[in-house]
């Protein structure tokens, strides 16, 4: 931990990590193997850095892993990863139940196939208890399309009188999104060495500090993972203030 040079305290890891899972395509692609290939070793990846968290403080840990631009993908791709989605929650379903995690889900659903979705709501009503760490799920997530379905509901919520135009502030659209029960990211990191957001937690991350690193996300170690977060508590995070 890093000395704070403001409150002469020690100035704690990031609370909330948020995952930009980039690589996975260009990992196998690398080996001469399909795509789905580097998706299939990046959602091992994810049991790596998950299983990671809780000894190195992190209590929220965000992940990004199908994006409402991902449709333009092929079709193959595209149902290779809904099986991979499907599979990893049958698959980690009792272990994460096991190992304290609460699970959320944010994005549109409606898009998702039934069976899907099916699992999707049963593994967060399973988990809902579970208070160790809280890990979120992005799937048919796009910052625009949470912010543009939260107004949309806000807007109903006013034009049905309950609640009054003038009334609307951002706290209150805050709670119409889909992450309303969680707290900001403090890091976001993402893999393979794209420096850009991608449509991920656009409202969210408004003050979040960002790490790119050029490792492809099946080549990311909880070691890794460790070396950034430390970085990460020698930042000076002002909020627009200015040091006393
Ligand atoms: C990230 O890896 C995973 C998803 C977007 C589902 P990519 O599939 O984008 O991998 P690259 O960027 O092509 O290497
Ligand atoms: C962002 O990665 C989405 C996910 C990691 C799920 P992409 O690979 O889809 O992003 P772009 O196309 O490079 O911006
Ligand atoms: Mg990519």
């Amino acid at each position: 931990m890093a000395r704070d040079d403001q409150t002469d305290t020690f100035r704690p890891g990031p609370e909330h990590v948020a995952i930009i899972m980039d690589g996975n395509g260009r990992w196998a692609q690398q080996r001469g193997r399909p795509r789905l290939y580097g998706h299939h070793a990046g959602a091992k990846r994810v049991r790596d850095i998950v299983e990671a968290c809780p000894d190195l403080g992190v209590r929220y840990l965000t992940i990004f892993a199908f994006s409402t631009e991902n449709w333009k993908r092929t079709q193959t791709e595209i149902a290779g990863l809904m099986g991979l989605f499907r599979r990893y929650i049958e698959r980690e379903a009792r272990d994460l139940c096991r190992n304290g995690v609460c699970v959320r889900f944010i994005g549109d659903r409606v898009k998702l196939e039934p069976k899907l979705v099916d699992l999707m709501d049963n593994l967060e009503l399973m988990t809902a208890g579970n208070t160790r760490m809280n890990l979120t799920i992005a799937l048919n997530y796009g910052g625009r399309d949470e912010v543009t379905r939260a107004a949309r509901r806000l807007a109903y919520e006013v034009q049905e009188g309950r609640i009054k135009h003038d009334e609307v502030d951002a706290e209150m659209l805050a709670r119409f999104l889909d992450t309303r029960v969680l707290p900001d990211p403090d890091l976001v990191i993402r893999t393979s060495g794209e420096a850009r957001i991608s449509n991920f937690l656009l409202w969210q991350s408004a003050y979040a500090e960002y790490e790119f690193v050029d490792t492809l996300w099946p080549d990311f170690t909880p070691a890794e993972f460790a070396t950034v977060l430390k970085s990460y508590t020698q930042r000076d995070r002002r909020f627009g203030a200015v040091k006393a």
